[in-house]
């Protein structure tokens, strides 16, 4: 079965009892709008209460994983709430109880690294490029990962990453335990629909409780780290420095933050 939004930008296929969500926009970098975020949370939600699929599977089109949220989109209709299409993506993917497995090659940047946080296997094709560019931008850390990533990597190395804002690659990603295996791109994809085949054929019952374990202790504290996270990324978004960094990238200049420092 495959499926998709009305353009085609999220498009889904079930296979294997695996439901893959692919990012395809690739002429922004599988940039993500507003409808690719409302058509992504549709398909998690559906495969949640859909018995044919086991395992979910998130990958992007044509090299690369996503650039992040549509720049053009945070100025022309920046989020007012959480019930907007980002963050219910968020609530959507960090409360899926069915496993969610990541194939990341090329870019992943911004809420392509940060939903990483909320996968159970992530697996990464060499051309890897993550990025968190919050400070850089202006704004702030977003979809828990203030929290996850810490907890994942040490204060320190979620600081690096976070505060500098400076790309990594695949090899990092591994040492600070965001990424499960390394590959070359090409073989990107069968790694992960290998593992995924794998954990479909696992008894059902014992592979979401046991995830659901997994998550449980920090499952409410993640929520609200979201939802306070949410609330000063919106105003983040209309701050003068975040006005200054996107006005910037799209007049490809770097932006000036000293008149606000
Ligand atoms: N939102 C909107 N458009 C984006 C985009 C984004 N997040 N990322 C890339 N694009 C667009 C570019 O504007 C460009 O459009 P154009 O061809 O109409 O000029 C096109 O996608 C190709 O991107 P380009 O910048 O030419 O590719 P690159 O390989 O030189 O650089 C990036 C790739 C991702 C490093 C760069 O595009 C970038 O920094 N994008 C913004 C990433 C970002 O800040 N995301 C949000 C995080 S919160």
């Amino acid at each position: 079965m495959t499926g998709g939004d009305q353009r085609n930008q999220i498009r889904t296929t079930i296979q294997d009892h695996i439901l893959t969500i692919e990012m395809n926009r690739p002429e922004k970098k599988n940039a993500l709008t507003m409808r690719m975020y409302a058509a992504m949370t549709e398909a998690i939600v559906q495969a949640e209460g859909n018995r044919e699929v086991r395992v979910m599977l998130i990958t992007g089109a044509e090299g690369n994983f996503t650039s992040g949220n549509d720049l053009a989109d945070f100025v022309e209709a920046p989020p007012t709430d959480e019930g907007s299409p980002v963050f219910r993506f968020m609530r959507a993917i960090s409360m899926a109880e069915k496993p969610v497995l990541a194939a990341v090659s090329g870019l992943a940047v911004g809420i392509g690294t940060t939903m990483l946080l909320h996968c159970d296997l992530v697996y990464a094709g060499e051309s890897a490029k993550f990025l968190m560019p919050f400070t850089n931008l202006g704004l702030c850390p977003e979809a828990g990962s203030s929290f996850l990533l810490p907890l994942l990597a040490g204060h320190q190395r979620a600081a690096e990453l976070l505060l500098l804002g400076e790309p990594f690659g695949a090899a990092k990603g591994k040492e600070i335990g965001l990424v499960n295996e390394i590959c070359p791109d090409s073989e990107l994809l069968a790694l992960a629909l290998g593992r995924a085949r794998r954990l479909a054929a696992q008894p059902q019952a014992s592979v979401r409780l046991t995830k659901g374990m997994l998550k449980k202790g920090n499952r409410e504290i993640v929520q609200r780290i979201i939802s306070d996270e949410a609330q000063l990324l919106m105003q983040r978004l209309v701050s003068p420095e975040g006005k200054e960094a996107f006005r910037a990238f799209f007049e490809k200049r770097k932006p000036n933050f000293e008149p606000f420092q």
